[in-house]
């Protein structure tokens, strides 16, 4: 099969794109949509830079299919804050310094977001179990373990 018709519902609006049905939703939103926050670490859901929600869940969008979320609300990193708001895992991810090259930070923040959301951010341990799917080259987990339980809060 070729390219088909594609549409997502991406951060409260809806957008068509054209891709090949085998396409990661990583790739249709870096490549097609321009939505280059879910960043590609390993492509192999190992490192969760990728990590987005779709219906409120969180996923590795590398290991997605697009034409698999079709019909479901997405929400990228791109999508948090509202307006000149931040987020407040956000907020709290500058606030406790949560990242040093900031590269898995997207990711971070999205599956934080789940965590508190889902209530899986009651303690470090579990806080840390929740997050242990999110890889930091840095060593910021102290500081990001700090930002998540201030939101939790
Ligand atoms: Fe998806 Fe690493 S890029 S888990």
């Amino acid at each position: 099969a070729g390219p088909t018709d594609l549409t997502l519902r991406v951060n409260g609006t809806a957008r068509t794109l054209r891709a090949e049905p085998r396409v990661t939703l990583l790739d249709a939103l870096r490549e097609n949509l321009d939505l280059t926050g879910s960043k590609k670490g390993c492509d192999h859901g190992q490192c969760g830079a990728c990590t987005v929600l779709v219906d409120g869940r969180r996923v590795n969008a590398c290991l997605t299919l697009a034409v698999m979320a079709q019909g479901k609300e997405i929400t990228t990193v791109e999508g948090l804050a509202q307006g000149d708001h931040l987020h407040p895992m956000q907020e709290a991810f500058i606030k406790h310094d949560g990242f040093q090259c900031g590269y898995c930070t997207p990711g971070q923040i999205v599956s934080a977001v789940a965590c508190v959301k889902e209530g899986h951010a009651t303690s470090d341990d579990q806080c840390r179990e929740w997050m242990s799917g999110n890889l930091c080259r840095c060593g910021a987990y102290p500081n990001i373990l700090a930002a998540v339980r201030e939101v939790a809060q």
